[in-house]
């Protein structure tokens, strides 16, 4: 579909699904009325709300002083301030009194069908507990971080609590990355422990992690140990002086079952996450323990209206925020039995999401449009295989979803029966700001509906004025809820440049989005120079820069073209130097190069070698003439006047059409 065919059905949808019957009396919000009148209470009295919600929600070693406050021109955030508490406390000591003491936490899945564990909230302590002491032991103190490259197997929620317990800063770097990814991380944040795995599956495929960090490793003088989890028992390369094994540190004898948790200020660190954004460098947003903690929680039990009997999938890596959000601190702070999965929505065959939801009886579920449509390809008989009565909630993240994927979910996956939650939030605000609470309201396919609680956002034209109904502008939030982003670890500069610079007194999004008559959003996707790959941001820069490292590129210009079931996908054109010419092998070459430097979710779709590029008389890229190009859209290329050399167009148009 093209892009602008994928707009226009937005454009038009106009179908209205009311919330179920069943299940609204016994939920959170259950009308329209209610959920408007905490959405205004909340404005009106933040404070109030906020420290409500954070006293329900967390167990405090000591309440706080201030509940919100924040200057966007500064910018300076803080909440609950003077607060003291653990977040590792709140997803596991405080559950071990009562009932949910001896209650699933996490059922993991693994890829063969075979590798089934289940860690009740007690085991989990004790094995979170023994954890940190081997932090302790190898001299890990508040405050150091500790770069965490591992699949999604138990072990990576174990050493991110503990972490957390002890104080320590994590930064989780998607095991899809390449070494030189994660080396550019670890640099970044100045880890002094690496904990990775000998390997991991993937579809049947062994993939070895430990030697993408060994590559890494190279260069991080920082790291001092590298503790490895033994997953698939792989033949592997072993530093004696640097290597440590999972297991036998763990079950060491010297390690007790009992690690006291450190009391942290509620604006003491909890996390950096790096992220993708309109420069070459992706930048490690950090968020803090007491406002995300409470944001998190907040925010799931209300969106998917999470009850102490319901089983919660989120499809996420960890390696995401998604996944630290929603897999990780939100559930687990609640008490809730979720569902971790090891593998790939479509292996061993395409029906195994449907297996897994009838097998373990999950009855809120969370993926992504990009898996949706994939699934979608292959056929309503799949879900139609399983039982799926026990759904009751189904939610979307990650990119805008299309109607068409939307009402297959709804129909095929939800069988009529659930509401689904379009969740649109980012790396950098911790949890959901736009998304339906789903026994209140009225869903419109494609639409992420209303601002939750707390939560207001406004739409701007690029002078800054407000849009008007149904007007396109660029989304931003006229004030601070407690999970956002507190800073960009070691650059300050760079925090209030991008999200605060644009507009003065609103934290800038990137996204661009309208309101329509009823004050829904409908969300538009990136303004800046950010692709979205299957719910992954890359930035345009990041990606040209891995393609210019190359010694036989001279320069590069990537845009992101729509796609089927990826949303985006990438499109580079690229200059040679002297002396290189263009080849099939040298395209494949450079795939490859640019896999290798950032990892497989960056791998061009489309390469095409290009004499020159448009561009401006002062040198910059016109990428809007690149994206048409890209597009096949060649008679609707605007004003090319304005070009250095128009001739280039020409080119790029005769270059496309042989390259498709
Ligand atoms: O463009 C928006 C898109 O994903 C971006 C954030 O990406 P990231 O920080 O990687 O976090 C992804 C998971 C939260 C946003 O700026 N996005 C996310 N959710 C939605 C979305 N676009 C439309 N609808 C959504 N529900």
């Amino acid at each position: 579909m093209s892009q602008t065919t994928k707009i226009e059905s937005v454009l038009k949808e106009q179908r209205v699904f009311y919330p179920p019957q069943a299940g609204r009396d016994e939920a959170y919000i259950a009308t329209m009325h209610e959920y408007r009148e905490i959405y205004r209470y909340s404005l009106e009295d933040p404070d109030g709300f906020w420290s409500e919600r954070a006293k329900e929600l967390v167990s405090w070693f000591r309440l706080w002083d201030r509940t919100c406050h924040w200057d966007f021109e500064k910018p300076e955030i803080r909440f609950f301030e003077g607060g003291k508490l653990n977040a590792c406390y709140n997803c596991l000591d405080r559950h071990l009194t009562g009932e949910t003491k001896n209650k699933a936490a996490i059922i993991w899945q693994g890829e063969p069908d075979e590798d089934v564990r289940v860690y009740t909230y007690q085991m989990l302590h004790r094995e979170v507990c023994r954890f940190a002491n081997v932090l302790k032991k190898l001299g890990i103190k508040k405050g150091d971080r500790v770069a965490i490259y591992l699949p999604m197997i138990p072990e990576l929620p174990v050493v991110m609590l503990a972490c957390a317990r002890i104080g320590a800063i994590h930064s989780v770097v998607f095991g899809g990355f390449s070494s030189e990814s994660l080396k550019t991380r670890i640099q970044d944040c100045e880890a002094r422990l690496l904990i990775t795995a000998d390997g991991c599956w993937r579809a049947g495929r062994k993939i070895e992690l430990k030697k993408n960090a060994d590559e890494a490793l190279k260069d991080c003088p920082t790291v001092e140990k590298c503790i490895v989890v033994k997953r698939l028992g792989l033949d592997i390369n072993w530093e004696p002086e640097r290597d440590i094994w999972y297991h036998e540190a763990i079950w060491a004898e010297d390690i007790k079952d009992w690690c006291e948790c450190e009391e942290m200020d509620a604006e003491d660190i909890l996390f950096i996450l790096y992220t993708s954004g309109s420069t070459g460098k992706p930048k490690g947003v950090f968020h803090t323990t007491g406002g995300y903690l409470v944001y998190t929680a907040h925010t799931l039990q209300w969106v998917f209206d999470l009850k102490a009997e319901d089983i919660f999938w989120c499809t996420a890596d960890i390696g995401w925020i998604t996944g630290h959000s929603y897999i990780v601190y939100g559930p687990l702070t609640l008490g809730a039995t979720e569902i971790m999965y090891e593998s790939v929505p479509t292996y061993p065959h395409p029906g195994r999401f449907w297996e897994l939801c009838e097998r373990y009886a999950v009855t809120l579920f969370y993926t992504a449009p990009t898996v949706i449509r994939a699934l979608m390809r292959e056929g309503d008989e799949w879900p139609h295989k399983y039982d799926l009565s026990s759904l009751r909630i189904l939610g979307t993240v990650g990119e805008p979803i299309n109607p068409e994927a939307w009402l297959w979910y709804y129909t095929h996956v939800g069988q009529g029966r659930c509401p689904i939650v379009d969740t649109w939030w980012q790396t950098e605000t911790g949890g959901f700001l736009i998304s339906p609470i789903p026994y209140a309201m009225p869903l419109k396919p494609g639409s992420a509906t209303l601002a939750l609680p707390g939560v207001e956002p406004v739409i701007l034209k690029d002078d800054g004025t407000p849009a008007g109904v149904n007007e396109g502008g660029h989304l931003c939030m006229a004030r601070a809820w407690p999970g956002m982003l507190r800073g960009v670890w070691g650059d300050p500069e760079r925090f209030k440049q991008i999200y605060f610079s644009r507009f003065k007194g609103y934290y800038y999004t990137g996204d661009g989005a309208r309101q329509d008559e009823d004050g829904y959003f409908w969300i538009m996707g990136r303004l800046d120079d950010v692709i979205n790959v299957s719910g992954h941001r890359l930035g345009t820069m990041e990606l040209e820069s891995a393609l210019v490292a190359h010694p036989a590129v001279a320069e590069a210009a990537v845009i992101g073209v729509p796609h089927e079931v990826k949303g985006e996908t990438i499109y580079a054109f690229v200059i040679l130097k002297e002396g290189y010419e263009p080849s099939d092998e040298l395209r494949k070459e450079l795939v490859k190069h640019v896999r290798t430097v950032i990892g497989p979710i960056a791998t061009p779709e489309y390469l095409q070698f290009v004499s020159g590029l448009p561009k401006t008389r002062s040198g910059k890229i016109m990428r809007r003439i690149l994206r048409k190009i890209a597009t096949g859209q060649y008679e609707d290329l605007g004003d090319t006047s304005t070009l250095a050399d128009p001739a280039v167009v020409d080119e790029l148009i005769k270059g496309r059409k042989e390259l498709l």
